[in-house]
């Protein structure tokens, strides 16, 4: 199947959830108010792969990144209860140590672009269709 529908209802504020799309991890993160303010004020100018939150999501609450590290493909641990998140409270990739921030930003290490964003879209408030 190309493209992969999501029921997000049963996902709580605050929660990561992996679902596979083409084979791939992709990572649905429900974000605190707290969280997108602080992500909406990063001052991306200093980034190694310069975007805006707002251009990285199309609702604040929910990011949705494919979960390959974009250095050389391992995924990056911050899914699961007690994973080490990094030093930004996003991801962090194990295999060279990349940090990521809680837009999927790259904020340290070896990989060059930011954590990819598939195309998706919200067929209704609670069905999400990526792909
Ligand atoms: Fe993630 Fe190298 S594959 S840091």
């Amino acid at each position: 199947l190309a493209s992969a529908e999501i029921d997000v209802s049963s996902i709580e504020l605050g929660q990561r959830v992996t679902v596979t799309w083409r084979g791939q991890p992709v990572f649905i993160d429900r974000r605190r108010p707290e969280t997108i303010s602080e992500m909406q004020a990063v001052d991306v100018s200093q980034l190694k792969d310069s975007q805006t939150d707002e251009m990285r999501v199309k609702q604040d609450e929910w990011l949705v990144v494919v979960g390959v590290c974009t250095h050389l493909g391992c995924v990056p641990l911050g899914q699961g209860d007690g994973d080490n998140r990094g030093e930004w409270g996003g991801w962090f990739c194990p295999c060279h140590g990349s940090h990521y921030d809680q837009s999927g930003r790259i904020m340290k290490g070896p990989a060059p672009k930011n954590l990819v964003v598939p195309p998706y879209e919200f067929k209704s408030d609670t069905l999400l269709a990526i792909g």
